[in-house]
């Protein structure tokens, strides 16, 4: 066969085909924090739908601990009740608890404590022997940020970090504060774990939609010609909620919007949208392509943050006959807080693909609707043909073609275009091109946190952040970090309900560009 009529197709022999058919060895997974919020409504949830589904090994055992003190019987019969509670599009089933339960056990400790690891390794030996876990064992750390280092540093000093298998550490966001909190985290970690076995959790990896990029961009040959500079236009990137703070005002007023969802959640999103194709689908070299991107993010300078970034503060409002308090007025949040519940961002990405594309990426609190979703937004024909007529009869410039991946809750792809209307006149109106998740594949798609602990157990870290991830999307948040800490805001800006702060709509405008309604 010719060079030239060689089937381009070809199965890369490098690549693992039985990916999703592995098999999930035995071990001990320790959550630290077992009482906190995320265990309760992510992470037994996640694992008994993993026991269900046989998704993982029947040798396993959850060691829960915290400081409240509890029996194994006590953390069993919480457990179950969240469990029943959280479960994600799926049945409880009894008789698969009551097995799913004899895995689960509790210690009672202080993570600041050096005792408590003394405890936590006797039950670890313990249950190493009676649900034969083989030695291997996953850390969570889902406690509070502060305590990562002396947790991290105690399992060190205990010998827990080796042991008859594998030992790996998950390690929960906030990873870190800002950066040199972020670079110091990195360094006491690598005291104790080698960077292999560090999983730095970023849930939104783990989203079947967010993957699902890479499927559409990589394993279709139509689009990635477009997809650069030459023929995009800009991208969107939104993630909405219409849920304020939720109780967790006291985190989120030292966090704020930026931190809490763009520096990690959002640049990794932008980071896949935008990446180069990996010569192979394995973690490093998925994670080199992602890190190789958010490097080229331009970095602000401070004199450029007021152009390119807004912050937001909802303030009180009525929403659907229901009065709703403003930030300030939420419970553990002081009266001036200066902290954004809405952060929008310009960021450039100087490569060759991207120069001169603007990503205009945006997260809010209290939007009208919850909503994540990236328009990537294509050039004009360059000459303009023809008229758009409105629904209203009146006509404007055309629209150009708009591709907008959707995450959530309406998880799917369309492609706007343009087509005649009927009637006389050569008149045309978007119309759209469709593909729904739910109705072309019709069964339930795991959650982030199923999809997660299941990578880490197989010891595959494609869809967790590397370290110079991390460190890469702390550089292009900080000098807007910086500039904020200087400012003093006039919050509230925005009402509960609507879509934040006027400023953000100027950064647009100033571009020529507008925000897209979801
Ligand atoms: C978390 C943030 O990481 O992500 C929350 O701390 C936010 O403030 C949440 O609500 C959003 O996640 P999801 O999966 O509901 O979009």
């Amino acid at each position: 066969m010719s060079v030239a009529t060689q089937p381009i197709t070809e199965v890369n022999p490098l690549q693992d085909p039985l990916r999703f058919a592995r098999r999930i060895p035995p071990c001990a997974i320790v959550i630290f924090g077992a009482s906190g919020d995320l265990s309760k409504r992510k992470l037994l949830p996640s694992l008994y739908r993993l026991f269900y589904e046989r998704r993982i090994s029947q040798n396993f055992a959850v060691l829960g601990s915290s400081r409240t003190p509890m029996s194994d019987t006590d953390f069993r019969a919480r457990m179950k009740e969240s469990v029943s509670k959280f479960l994600e599009d799926a049945p409880f089933d009894e008789e698969v608890w009551n097995s799913f339960e004899q895995s689960l056990f509790y210690v009672a400790g202080d993570l600041t404590n050096p005792a408590s690891y003394i405890d936590l390794k006797a039950k670890l030996d313990e249950v190493e022997k009676s649900h034969q876990t083989a030695g291997n064992v996953l850390f969570y750390l889902s406690t509070q940020p502060s305590h990562y280092a002396d947790a991290i540093k105690e399992l060190g000093a205990h010998g827990l970090q080796n042991g008859n298998g594998w030992r790996r550490v998950i390690i929960e966001k906030p990873f870190g504060h800002d950066l040199t909190s972020a670079l110091k985290l990195n360094e006491d970690i690598h005291q104790v774990f080698d960077e292999e076995n560090i999983y730095r959790i970023d849930h939104y990896l783990g989203k079947e939609t967010v993957q699902n990029i890479l499927a559409f961009r990589f394993g279709n040959g139509i689009f990635e010609p477009l997809w650069n500079r030459r023929y995009v236009d800009h991208v969107q990137i939104t993630a909405a909620e219409s849920i304020g703070v939720e109780g967790r005002g006291a985190y989120y007023q030292e966090a704020g919007a930026l931190r809490d969802m763009i520096q990690n959640h959002l640049s990794q999103v932008m980071a896949t949208v935008a990446m180069e194709p990996p010569t192979v689908f394995d973690a490093e070299n998925v994670r080199d392509e992602r890190a190789k991107l958010l490097r080229a993010v331009r970095v602000m300078k401070p004199e450029d943050v007021a152009k390119y970034a807004v912050a937001g503060q909802y303030g009180p409002a009525k929403v659907g006959g229901q009065d709703l308090p403003g930030f300030r007025q939420e419970p553990s949040v002081t009266p001036d807080a200066q902290t954004d519940t809405y952060a929008a961002v310009t960021f450039y990405i100087d490569n060759w693909r991207w120069a001169g594309v603007p990503f205009y990426i945006r997260s809010g609190k209290r939007m009208p609707k919850r909503v994540t979703d990236i328009a990537i937004q294509f050039h004009a024909p360059p000459l303009g043909l023809f008229t758009q007529q409105t629904r209203a009869g009146d006509f404007r410039e055309a629209r150009p073609n708009l591709l907008v991946l959707r995450i959530q809750p309406e998880e799917g792809i369309s492609l706007r275009f343009l087509s005649k209307s009927p009637g006389s006149g050569m008149h045309v109106r978007p119309v759209s091109m469709d593909f729904n998740y739910g109705s072309s594949f019709g069964e339930r798609t795991p959650t982030a946190y199923e999809t997660l602990l299941v990578d880490a157990m197989a010891g595959d870290p494609t869809l967790y952040t590397r370290q110079d991830m991390v460190i890469a999307s702390w550089q292009i948040v900080q000098p807007i970090l910086d500039s904020w800490a200087q400012t003093k805001f006039e919050f509230p800006n925005y009402a509960s309900g609507t879509w934040g702060p006027k400023a953000s709509d100027e950064m647009l405008a100033r571009q020529g560009h507008v925000w897209r309604v979801p």
